[in-house]
C-alpha cells in the first residue's frame, strides 16, 4: 500500500490571463488531497471516494470510465472525477511500463471540489505518484506536474494551463507563463482567507466566455494584458515581501476579472466583506462563477466577518503549503 498526498492552491493573480500566454502566480495551501493505492493482480480498478464534497462513492470496473457508475450523485461530477482517476492511473502504467496493472484507490479530500482551489490537480497529482511508486518507479516532482498535466489536458477537453497541476506536484508559489514553470521565493507567513460559496462554476463555459468577449473587443484583450501587469508587479511585491501591495494588486485582479465577467454575485458579495473587515486585498480564485475567494488578512477579522455574510458557506484560514505532493506511507 502507497498513500501520497498533494496540496491544493489558491490564484494569488493571474487566472484566465494565463489562458492567453500571460503569467500567472498560484500558492499552494495546506489543504491536501490523499490518496491510497493498494496494486491488484487482476487487472481491475476499484476506486473509493470517502471524503470528497461529493458524498461519497465507490465504483468496481475494468479500466475505462465508459461504463457509467451507479452511484447517487450528479452524473457529471461523477464522470469528471472518473475521468481524472482513469488518466492518472494510465500515466502510472505508463510510466511504471505495467499496462495491466490494477488497482484499489481511495481519494480522501479536503479541497472543495470545482471551486478554484485545484482539487482535480491534487487528486492526480497524488494518484499518480502513490500509484507509480506502488508499481516500483518513482518520478520527480517536475515528471508527476507534467503527467498530472497531460491528464487535465485530456478530461478538460485541451483547456488547461499548467498552474495547478505544478503547483500542486511543487508546493510554495510558483509562476507560469505558458511551458514555462518555475518556483518563486514568498514570504512563508502570507495571510490567506478563504471564503467559500459552496458552489462550483463551469470551467470551460466560463474560459469560453472570456474568449468570446476577447475576439470581440479591444477593450476586453487589453483587460486580459492589463492583469498580466499585475501579474508582473505581483511578483516583484512576492520577492519584496510588500504585502500591502500584494493586496492592492490583488483587489485590482478582482475588479478586471469581474469586468470579464467571470464573477458572481456570491464572490462579490464574499470579497466585499472582506474588504469591509479591511482585509488589505480580496479576489476570486481560478475560473469564478462561484466556489471561492482568496484574501489577506493578518488578524481574525475577515474570516469573522465571512462566517456571517450571507451566501458564504465556509470561511478558513490557509497556510502557504512549502511542500508539494509527499508520500504518506509507507
Ligand atoms: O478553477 P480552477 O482552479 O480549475 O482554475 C481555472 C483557471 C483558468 O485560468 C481559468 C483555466 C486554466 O486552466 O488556467
Amino acid at each position: 500500500m502507497t498513500v501520497s498526498s498533494a496540496p491544493g492552491k489558491v490564484y494569488l493573480f493571474g487566472e484566465h490571463a494565463v489562458v492567453y500566454g500571460e503569467p500567472a502566480v498560484p500558492c499552494a495551501i495546506e489543504r491536501r488531497a490523499r490518496v491510497t493505492v493498494d496494486a491488484r493482480d487482476d487487472g481491475r480498478l476499484r476506486v473509493q471516494a470517502a471524503d470528497l464534497t461529493l458524498d461519497g462513492f465507490t465504483v468496481e470496473y475494468s479500466g475505462d470510465a465508459g461504463g457509467a457508475p451507479d452511484v447517487d450523485v450528479p452524473s457529471g461530477l461523477v464522470r469528471a472525477a472518473m475521468g481524472y482517476i482513469d488518466g492518472a492511473v494510465s500515466q502510472a502504467r505508463d510510466a511504471a511500463n505495467q499496462p495491466d496493472a490494477g488497482f484499489d484507490i481511495t481519494i480522501e479530500s479536503a479541497i472543495p471540489l470545482g471551486a478554484g482551489l485545484g482539487s482535480s490537480a491534487a487528486v492526480v497529482v497524488a494518484a499518480i505518484d502513490a500509484a507509480t511508486r506502488e508499481l516500483g518507479v518513482e518520478l520527480t516532482n517536475e515528471q508527476l506536474a507534467d503527467r498530472a498535466y497531460q491528464v487535465e489536458l485530456d478530461v478538460q477537453d485541451g483547456q488547461a494551463s499548467r498552474a495547478d497541476t505544478f503547483c500542486s506536484a511543487m508546493g510554495g508559489a510558483v509562476r507560469v507563463e505558458g511551458d514555462d514553470c518555475r518556483t518563486i521565493d514568498a514570504p512563508d507567513n502570507l495571510p490567506f482567507v478563504i471564503g467559500y460559496d459552496g458552489g462550483a462554476g463551469d470551467t470551460g463555459v466560463l474560459v469560453a466566455g472570456v474568449r468570446k468577449l476577447r475576439e470581440e473587443y479591444d477593450f476586453a484583450a487589453n483587460t486580459v494584458s492589463a492583469i498580466g501587469d499585475i501579474v508582473r508587479h505581483g511578483e516583484q511585491a512576492l520577492a519584496d515581501g510588500n504585502i500591502e501591495e500584494l493586496g492592492r494588486l490583488m483587489n485590482f485582479n478582482h475588479g478586471l476579472l469581474e469586468a470579464l465577467g467571470v464573477s458572481s454575485r456570491s464572490l462579490d458579495t464574499m470579497v466585499w466583506a472582506a474588504r469591509d473587515a479591511d482585509a488589505l486585498g480580496a479576489k476570486l480564485t481560478g475560473a469564478g462563477g462561484g466556489g471561492c475567494i482568496v484574501a489577506l488578512d493578518e488578524t481574525d477579522a475577515t474570516a469573522t466577518a465571512l462566517r456571517f455574510t450571507m451566501g458564504c458557506e465556509d470561511a478558513f484560514r490557509a497556510e502557504l503549503d512549502t511542500e508539494g505532493v509527499r508520500v504518506e506511507e509507507p
